[in-house]
């Protein structure tokens, strides 16, 4: 959520800086703005896109030491004024903040008692008004001064006119990591925007901070004292923050899907012993009997995934378990319990609400893992060990592959304690069957994207739609529900089907229209009697069922899904799932990798 760049060295930083921020702008597309250092400080910011703030860069706008931001709007609204980066009152000082100040209130009013003119809305100003009030002798000093005064979680970058050979950057939640180029330092909140430069980074941690200089970078805690911290070289393709051919990031990762399905299960399959591999895990036999209960945390599409996890947890180990909201787990005051397995579910191991859930969990003594996409995030960093999904680079909003390697990583987690438990080897041995097959059943279903398109036209028109499911189809349904909704702005509620007739059914009408699961299950014959329900009250139906269920004289659009085991089927029913919402989405014309008010990876609570 917010991005930011930074750039010092050799060459005229905006048109780095403006690269930069195009490829980061999923992570907040209100608003953007750059600082450059020429012969003076010189800023230009504008509600809208990158390419918008682009096209109206002032002339002349030159300097070889730049800052930049793209903004999803926390504090104040998206306008001109609330953009990054803001600057004190004599135009000197220079600076972009990702995070929340959290006394921001306070901040304001006692600049405004000491007469300073805040211009914006935003808590983040304060920082350009506490930078510049600062007398301390070096810029680093006065940085730390500023941050001392505030309370929050921040990933800065400070440009100021009198200190023109350095950024000052600072992290405490909000991730930066720097790039080493030749004669040119870079920084960035994510890694993607550094990639086309430099793979040789360096991560800061929370409470560090770096000064950057054309030459190299130096680095400290707040309180100014100096930590050693080496770059290293980071194996990665530039081009997987491409969206290369594709006319989106969401078409290409859903693509990806059965290759980033393989790279999940490669070398995690014992087909020997029929279970799980997980060298992350970290657990023997005795500790893994010993576990009572599994929790899995997570947030939205990844806490729907977890409800699936946790199907595949019960089932397969015969443990209880079950998923939970991180947003609203410490809130609750929850009990931790030593023999409970907590486990944190996030693609990019920085939202917010999961990684307190984890602090919240480990405060308390309890054993949490992570099934985290984003190697060396925060999440992966305060979890005791855990399964990395190796889905790639994930861009789009509406996030597909790493969630199809979530459930993945789930079923690995659940063949790994069921064998140590009751599961039988021939079980065992039948579901890593049925992982192997997937990737390729998971192509089966993208080659069939054209019946789903012309499916999605005549689904765009409506203005609200059901999607339910029973028991293992629930979190499908949920999660098909939230990616409609997410891209296309349709009114999408997720029943269990076992409740439409306590109430929602009073919804049913020929223009609300019923997505349902119906799985070959021994919930089949329940789900086509409810489907005979909604017909008998005009509500247009579309079934995601298998070959061989028979669905009877159900008026509906049917759509047949490769079968797999019982267990492992929902991973199978969410992707046609993901191409609906997609071509919806594309028939009424959104922008598909950028939906209104959202961000990829929600950093603040
Ligand atoms: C929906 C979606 C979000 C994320 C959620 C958690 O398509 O992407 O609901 O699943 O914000 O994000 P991570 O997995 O990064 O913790």
């Amino acid at each position: 959520m917010c991005g930011i760049v930074g750039y010092i060295g050799t060459q005229q930083a905006a048109p780095l800086l403006l690269e930069g921020l195009a490829r980061l702008e999923h992570r907040g597309y209100d608003s953007a703005g750059l600082a450059v250092l020429g012969s003076g400080l010189r800023v230009a910011k504008k509600a809208g896109r990158v390419r918008d703030l682009g096209a109206d860069l002032p002339k002349r706008f030159t300097g070889k030491a730049g800052i930049g931001h793209t903004r999803w709007a926390t504090h104040g609204a998206a306008n001109d004024l609330n953009a990054h980066p803001h600057v004190d009152a004599k135009g000197d000082v220079a600076v972009v903040h990702n995070g929340i100040i959290d006394n921001a209130a306070t901040v304001r009013q006692q600049l405004t008692d000491d007469g300073v003119d805040l211009a914006s809305d935003t808590d983040s100003e304060v920082l350009a008004h506490l930078i510049a009030r600062s007398s301390a002798d070096t810029l680093e000093e006065r940085v730390a001064e500023a941050l001392a005064a505030i309370e929050g979680t921040y990933g800065i970058a400070v440009l100021h006119a009198d200190f023109p050979d350095r950024i000052v950057v600072a992290r405490n939640g909000s991730p930066l990591i720097i790039g080493v180029g030749d004669k040119e330092m870079h920084v960035a909140s994510d890694l993607g925007a550094l990639v086309r430069y430099t793979t040789t980074v360096a991560h800061l941690d929370d409470g560090e901070m770096a000064t950057l200089t054309a030459t190299g970078f130096t680095t400290y805690r707040h309180d100014l004292t100096r930590i050693a911290r080496e770059a290293e070289h980071v194996d990665v393709d530039p081009a997987a923050y491409d969206a290369g051919e594709h006319d989106s990031f969401m078409r290409k990762e859903m693509l990806e899907q059965p290759s980033a399905a393989e790279r999940v299960l490669r070398g995690r399959l014992d087909e020997r012993f029929g279970t799980g591999h997980l060298g992350g895990l970290d657990m023997d036999a005795r500790e893994t009997r010993a576990i009572k209960r599994v929790k899995i945390l997570g947030c939205g599409s990844a806490y729907y995934v977890g409800q699936m996890g946790a199907s595949l947890v019960e089932e397969l180990a015969r443990i209880p378990a079950d998923a939970e909201a991180a947003s609203e787990f410490r809130y609750r005051n929850p009990v931790i319990e030593p023999d409970t397995l907590y486990v944190a579910v996030s693609q990019s191991g920085e939202t917010i609400d999961t990684l307190l859930a984890v602090q919240e969990i480990r405060r308390k003594g309890g054993r949490v893992i992570g099934l985290v996409n984003v190697v060396g995030s925060a999440i992966a960093r305060e979890c005791d060990g855990g399964i990395y999904l190796h889905a790639g680079p994930e861009v789009a909003v509406a996030s597909t592959k790493a969630l199809t390697n979530m459930f993945l990583g789930f079923a690995l987690l659940a063949l790994q304690l069921g064998r140590v438990r009751d599961l039988s080897i021939a079980d065992g041995k039948r579901l890593i069957a049925g992982l192997s097959r997937l990737p390729e059943q998971i192509q089966e279903i993208l080659d069939g994207e054209e019946a789903l398109a012309a499916l999605a036209t005549d689904l765009a028109g409506a203005e609200s739609l059901f999607f339910v499911g029973r028991v293992r189809g629930f979190p499908v349904a949920r999660e098909g529900a939230q990616k409609f909704k997410e891209i296309s702005y349709r009114h999408a509620e997720a029943y269990q089907t076992s409740e439409l007739k306590h109430g929602p059914l009073a919804l049913i009408s020929p223009e609300v229209p019923t997505i349902a699961i119906v799985p070959a299950d021994e919930l089949t014959d329940r789900n086509v009697a409810a489907l005979h329900e909604i017909a008998a009250r005009g509500g247009p139906l579309v079934v995601l069922t298998h070959a061989d269920v028979d669905l009877g004289e159900v008026p509906c659009r049917r759509i047949d899904v490769p079968r797999s085991e019982r267990e492992l089927d929902p991973i199978l029913l969410t992707i046609p799932l993901q191409l609906l919402a997609f071509h919806a989405a594309q028939v009424l014309g959104h922008d598909i990798d950028k939906p209104r008010n959202l961000a990829k990876s929600v950093t603040v609570e």
